[in-house]
């Protein structure tokens, strides 16, 4: 690392700060189920975090008038259940109507059932469910963000064994990229201590300059051969010039008296 001011390499584009949240997107996208006096709501939500381990507490940030802010005041509790792929089309169309005006489960006629600790219903075709109780409700810019504790965690278990399997595909989360567009995870990968050769680009930059740094170094030390062979050629010495190669010799070749490796004994003389 230096002080110095170096550019951001090739390719590389600024973009407006509200790109800061999609950039940070990428977790499961879950669906937040929610009831109170006998009425449930769903909505999706992508915007959770864990927030402390122990005790363990997460968070999700939902915009002030959505219907879920109210449901979940009142309710002080709530579920994240965690879509699988058949569920895409779904999720979409939860994102785009409030339960304010319409009961989305009816709507629907998505599959659930009971929650282990809470009045929220569950909804089935997930791999994961959190039921958790409010901790904290925070006020932030335009959302608030509700502070959770969990109260009962289940796991499909072709999903997600000590961590997220990535086995097959309809037991995948899905992730929400924004806008229409979701993936899902593709492969696990396991890291160890990162070697040269994990940074190809970086390391044949680094071999390339080494490169120039010899051939710089070759090309000195050529320009050095050829002075003291000049200087010995006017004192009129005879110079051995099998110790320099040929591509050294451009012109010196023709002009003097070359000697063979076996005559160079004693070549300083005259
Ligand atoms: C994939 C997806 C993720 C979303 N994530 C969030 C979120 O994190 N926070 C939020 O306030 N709204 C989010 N939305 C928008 C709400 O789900 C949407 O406004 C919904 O209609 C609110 O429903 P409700 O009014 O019944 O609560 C998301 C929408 C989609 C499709």
């Amino acid at each position: 690392m230096t002080d110095e001011f170096r550019l951001p390499p090739e390719g590389i584009e600024r973009v407006p700060p509200a790109f800061a949240s999609r950039l940070l997107m990428g977790g499961p996208v879950t669906l937040v189920t929610t009831s109170y006096r006998g009425r449930a709501n769903v909505m999706p939500l992508a915007w959770h975090a864990p927030l402390s381990g122990n005790p363990p507490l997460i968070g999700i940030s939902i915009e002030q008038s959505r219907h879920s802010v109210d449901m979940i005041q009142h309710a002080q509790e709530f579920a994240l259940n965690f879509p699988t792929w058949p569920l895409l089309h779904h999720v979409q169309y939860l994102g785009a109507m409030s339960g304010e005006r319409i009961d989305k489960f009816e709507a629907t006629q998505l599959e659930t059932f009971t929650a282990a600790r809470i009045s929220a219903p569950l909804i089935e075709g997930c791999a994961a469910w959190i039921e958790c109780a409010v901790e904290q409700v925070v006020p932030i810019g335009d959302h608030v963000l509700f502070v959770g504790s969990p109260l009962a965690v289940q796991v499909d278990r072709e999903a997600f064994g000590e961590r997220w399997l990535v086995g097959a595909e309809e037991k995948r989360p899905l992730h929400f990229l924004g806008a229409n567009q979701y993936a899902h995870l593709d492969r696990v990968m396991e890291a160890r201590t990162p070697a040269r050769g994990d940074a190809p680009e970086a390391f044949l930059a680094e071999r390339l300059a080494e490169e120039l740094e010899l051939t710089r170094e070759a090309r000195e030390r050529r320009e050095e051969q050829l002075g003291q062979l000049r200087e010995e050629i006017e004192a009129g010495k005879a110079v051995d010039l099998a110790a320099l190669t040929l591509e050294a010799l451009p012109d010196f070749a023709r002009r003097v008296q070359i000697l063979g490796p076996d005559a160079s004994a004693g070549s300083d003389a005259p």
